[in-house]
């Protein structure tokens, strides 16, 4: 079989995002065209436009190789073609040392003059160096729970994944349009709406839709499998629910309210963006299903096999060789998962007009979008300049390296999870801020807590797999929300020692699309830096790389590389103020120290805000 479980696939139509409406110039940026330009000028036109292969070095700040593959090129030594590009090469006010080292690298190392001037370019720049992209249209679909079910781990993952991405792309620049693909259509509803109807709308055991899903459901189904005069009234109440039925309807949709109610109150405590406006379920697509099939069919796409309709498509073949193949309508003429995922991808192309489709979706389901897509490329309904994208999340696991199903024996509700979270937050900040008032503590423990468990699932690359643990996600140090969160929460303390107002909030969260001018001169933070100590150019040169690091985390999809860069910019600001005193420092070195805490902070503040992760403004 092949295709399966690869994502490369479809990452090969990737389109170019590069296109950049506006953003500030990193190093990369400046120093490319810079040794592209000095090739030119030593080898002649027939070499420009040769690729300067800048990498990040470890003698210098950037290395160009382009004498390598140039030397074979121009049958040249490799040193020589170095010697050749470097006595051509213009960087003046860009870099202080320019050093030819083994068998032909071009050693780049900034000036500390250009290193502040970024910065300061990034403290004036009200989005803090992260560019504004073309902007694309991306659907996202995320979340997805089902009806009647209780969310579980896996359903966590990909809305917290989910939503970082929706966050980010949309501080990008792009118009994210979110698709929560919930389970609210198939047969088991003949059954849940049966029992809805016998047990009362109002009663004890109708609420547990809402507070305990996964209890409601169980009731349901011991009614079905122990009452066959039950059974057939589900089943009567199937056929109902398909013909339209009003009756039926109005008790479905009752149901599905108090489902929409528990997945509300997950968001919400989750501090999520999906709201109802997003919710398009698997019912949206109910009226197409049945002229998917037919087109298929009439193209010569789908054929009847053993009474199913099906496409067989060449490049998946099982065991043997043989054709799996997807079945578009079963052989009692019902639909399947896969006829509506034929459907969420022609909506998302035709109606939404997509650029780029993401299915945030567990990794076990990668052959069925596979599958879909390809049936959908064939059918028209995929065009090739549309990118689609299986954003594959990762199992969560307990102790026991299992799939996180249950917790002391007893089905894990998530909800309870979440709570528990916020109650082990809740001891540390009583234990450490005893002088904050009642309701601040809760509010930081709140944050604490659920950033603790959204930082755990997004500081991991999403489509592997990871032990959930709650007193390691809380820890204080290492790789955590909560060390990320204090390490936040200490800069703004710097500023409050200082009483100097280290500027506005973040931008980028829900919707928001507009910068805040962090590190401006508002409440008196100055933005002239100057460099002279090795923490002071290594924070710099790391801050100026915020704008590429969400680039990149827009493009490859993967938030655990802005995870990443912010626990080094973390680590790095603690250095800086390990050897650098801040508020010790006078004149213009603490104005330039204080510039940098700034910019620092708003980028941790910005940075988190992208991953959905709240700052508290003191811990
Ligand atoms: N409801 C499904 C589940 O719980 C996920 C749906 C994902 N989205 C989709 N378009 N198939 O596994």
């Amino acid at each position: 079989m092949r295709g399966a479980g690869g994502r490369t696939a479809y990452r090969e139509l990737r389109l170019s995002r590069v296109d950049i409406l506006g953003r500030m110039p990193s190093p990369h940026d400046v120093l490319a065209p810079a040794v592209s330009a000095a090739i030119a000028a030593a080898f002649g036109e027939d070499y420009r436009g040769a690729d300067p292969v800048l990498r990040p070095s470890q003698f210098a700040d950037l290395q160009a190789n382009a004498a390598l593959p140039l030397a074979k090129r121009l049958g040249m030594p490799p040193r020589q073609v170095a010697e050749r590009i470097v006595a051509e090469l213009d960087v003046t006010g860009v870099c202080d040392r320019v050093e030819i080292s083994g068998p032909g690298f071009v050693n780049l190392t900034l000036s500390n003059e250009w290193i502040a001037g970024a910065v300061e370019g990034m403290a004036r720049d009200g989005r803090l160096g992260v560019p504004l992209q073309v902007q694309q249209v991306i659907p996202i679909d995320y979340s997805a729970p089902n009806v009647a079910k209780e969310m579980h781990v896996g359903h966590l993952r990909t809305t917290v994944v989910g939503d970082a991405l929706a966050r980010t792309l949309e501080h990008l620049g792009h118009r994210v349009i979110r698709q929560n693909h919930i389970g609210d259509w198939g047969t088991p509803f003949g059954m849940l709406v049966e029992h809805f109807l016998e047990v009362g709308e109002g009663s004890q055991e109708a609420r547990l839709a809402e507070t305990d899903p996964n209890a409601f459901y169980a009731a349901a189904r011991e009614k079905f499998d122990q009452s066959a005069e039950f059974a057939e009234r589900a089943r009567a109440r199937v056929v109902a629910l398909q013909a339209g039925d009003p009756e039926t309807l109005h008790w479905w949709e009752t149901l599905l309210a108090a489902s929409k109610r528990y997945f509300n109150r997950i968001y919400s405590t989750l501090g999520v963006t999906l709201t109802d406006a997003d919710l398009a379920g698997e019912s949206t697509y109910n009226a197409e299903l049945a002229g998917i099939c037919a087109e298929l069919e009439a193209r010569g796409l789908a054929v009847v096999s053993d009474g199913a309709l099906c496409v067989f498509l060449d490049e998946f073949t099982g065991r043997e060789g043989k054709p799996v193949p997807l079945i578009i309508r079963k052989s009692d003429g019902g639909y399947g998962y896969a006829t509506t995922d034929l459907a969420t991808i022609r909506y998302r192309v035709s109606q939404l007009g997509a650029d780029r489709v993401l299915y945030v979706v567990g990794a076990p389901q990668a052959l069925h979008f596979q599958m879909v897509w390809a049936t959908a490329r064939l059918a028209g309904w995929l065009p090739d300049d549309v990118e689609v994208v299986h954003v594959q999340i990762g199992n969560v696991l307990g102790p026991d390296k299992k799939i996180l199903r249950t917790r002391e024996g007893v089905a894990l509700k998530l909800m309870a999870l979440l709570e528990e979270g916020i109650a082990k937050a809740r001891d540390y900040v009583d234990a450490a801020r005893p002088d904050l008032p009642e309701q601040a503590r809760a509010e930081i423990a709140r944050q604490v807590g659920i950033g603790a468990i959204k930082y755990a699932d997004l500081s991991v690359a999403h489509d592997s797999a990871y032990v959930f643990d709650l007193d390691r996600m809380l820890s204080l140090t290492g790789d955590t929300g909560p060390y990320m969160q204090y390490a936040a929460a200490r800069v703004r303390s710097i500023f409050r020692s200082a009483g100097v107002d280290p500027g506005a909030g973040p931008a980028g969260s829900a919707g928001a699309d507009s910068g805040a001018e962090v590190g401006a001169d508002s409440g008196g933070v100055p933005r002239s830096v100057v460099i002279t100590e090795p923490a002071e150019r290594a924070l710099a040169l790391h801050l100026v790389a915020f704008g590429s690091v969400v680039a990149q985390v827009g493009d490859a999809l993967e938030p655990h590389r802005l995870c990443g860069y912010l626990y080094e910019l973390a680590a790095l600001f603690s250095s800086f103020y390990e050897s650098c005193p801040v508020l010790k420092a006078e004149g213009s070195v603490r104005k330039s120290r204080l510039a940098l805490a700034a910019l620092t902070l708003g980028v941790l503040e910005q940075g988190l805000a992208l991953l959905g992760v709240e700052t508290p403004q003191e811990m």
